[in-house]
């Protein structure tokens, strides 16, 4: 459901495992969703290097390592630790009683 803010309802948060990666849909984007540091937060789910699923990715402290060959990307910013010159989108959420939504915050991918 959309909301006049821009805010997506992507389910419950009973419906999410906080202890891996989830991935999800909005609008047509494949996201990944992470609890992690006590917070959601969504980044686009193709890694920019050979399209690997970030969803799928391993979280420490603060960043996704992609599955397939490591790179590793801030969960704040969506920049990649490996190569200064790619990054994935980083997308808002929130929480509104139990229902997690995100606004996409589509910016130039690289
Ligand atoms: S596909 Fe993600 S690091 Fe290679």
């Amino acid at each position: 459901m959309n909301s006049q803010d821009g805010f997506i309802s992507v389910g419950r948060v009973a419906e999410f495992d906080d202890s891996h990666g989830n991935p999800i849909v909005v609008n047509g984007r494949e996201l990944a969703l992470f609890f992690h540091h006590d917070q959601w937060s969504a980044i686009d789910a193709i890694c920019p290097h050979r399209g690997g699923p970030l969803s799928a990715g391993w979280c420490e402290q603060g960043t996704v390592a992609c599955p397939l060959h490591g790179w590793r990307f801030d969960l704040l910013t969506g920049q990649c630790l490996e190569r200064e010159d790619k990054k994935v989108a980083v997308h808002t959420v929130r929480l509104v009683g139990e229902n997690i939504q995100v606004r996409l915050n589509i910016q130039p991918i690289q």
